[in-house]
């Protein structure tokens, strides 16, 4: 890969599939030298084979959010290799849905582990390079769920608050060296989350089609093991449907550049802390806003629990 000076370097986070791979081709489509991260690079070939195809500068990397290592190492070697880190986007993430009740602590606390703590490690790999070039956008994927309590997201929810209040924060810290730091808030994206998804382990199963099983549902009884299940089937039958006609995470990616665009173009403070993608993100952050907590509830209750 040619490594022409002034282009500017983007990393991107779990790149394998869904909004980070839509992130990287839109990033390289844009000219950035796009450095996609992913936990297993086995799974690169479709990212790598569209590269080649269209001639875009991007080279993959091993990066686990999780592991020291993988995060410090990597960093290191893009730098080494580049130079400069000018675009951040701290992507990689899963969803873990259901009652927090259900959950043993260790899931707990691995959602906490690559949503949250995945995120802060790789924005201190790169805050060095970025105080001493003065500048540099990072932009966190939040959610929907980072703005509104969803049922059954309590754990998930609670790393996207997390990464919300983390921003918010940050960004003054960052605002004296030139760094911009943005919030990417998607409702449902029709990607490989729906699949990753963790739902309580003995109580429900994707299949290979992404579909919802529950396999306590097999014996005779049609017994759930989960107290809390009347919840959360309601939750996740409705959120199967929705994902159905999510759209694709191309308008993430497309909304990413967008702000990226936006930002260079602002005077340093003045560029926008949130964005939200997607209808049902636009709609519940306005009605959010709008309504009271018990009110809103409610509504929740009416349009995500039938
Ligand atoms: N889809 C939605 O409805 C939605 C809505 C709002 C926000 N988001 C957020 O968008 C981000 C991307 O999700 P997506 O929808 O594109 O789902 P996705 O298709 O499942 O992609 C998630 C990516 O994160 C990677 N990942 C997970 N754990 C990792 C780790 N420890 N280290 C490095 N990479 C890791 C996955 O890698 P593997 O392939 O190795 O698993 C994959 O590349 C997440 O932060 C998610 O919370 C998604």
């Amino acid at each position: 890969m040619s490594n022409n000076e002034n282009s500017k370097v983007a990393l991107v986070t779990g790149s394998s599939t869904g909004i980070g791979f839509e992130t990287c081709l839109a990033l390289a489509r844009s000219g950035f030298v796009t450095c996609a991260t992913l936990r297993d690079k086995k799974k690169s070939g479709n990212l790598e084979k569209i590269a080649r195809n269209e001639n875009l500068q991007i080279k993959v990397f091993d990066m686990d959010v999780d592991k020291d290592n993988s995060v410090y190492d990597t960093i290191e070697k893009i730098i080494t290799e580049f130079g400069k880190i000018n675009v951040l986007v701290n992507n990689a993430g899963y969803g873990l849905f259901g009652a927090l009740e259900d959950f043993s602590m260790d899931e707990i606390k691995n959602q906490f582990e690559t949503n949250v703590f995945g995120v802060i490690r790789v924005i201190r790999g790169v805050l060095p390079t970025m105080r001493q070039q003065k500048s540099g956008i990072i932009i966190n994927i939040s959610s929907l769920s980072g703005l509104a309590g969803i049922p059954t997201q309590s754990a998930y929810c609670a790393t996207k608050f997390a990464v919300e209040g983390l921003s918010e924060a940050l960004s003054f810290e960052l605002e004296p060296f030139g760094i911009k730091l943005i919030l990417i808030e998607p409702g449902v994206i029709n990607t490989e989350f729906v699949k990753d998804l963790i739902v309580p382990p003995n109580k429900y199963e994707i299949d290979k089609s992404g579909a919802l099983v529950n396999p306590s549902y097999n014996n005779k009884k049609r017994h759930s093991l989960s107290p809390y299940s009347n919840t959360v089937d309601k939750f996740l039958s409705f959120y199967y449907t929705a994902m159905s006609h999510a759209p694709h995470p191309r308008v993430v990616a497309n909304e990413i550049i967008r702000a990226i665009a936006s930002s260079s173009s602002r005077e340093n403070g003045s560029t926008p802390l949130r964005s939200t993608v997607g209808n049902d993100s636009k709609e519940y952050s306005k009605l959010k806003k709008g309504l009271s907590d018990r009110d809103f509830h409610e509504l929740l209750k009416k349009n995500l629990l039938k």
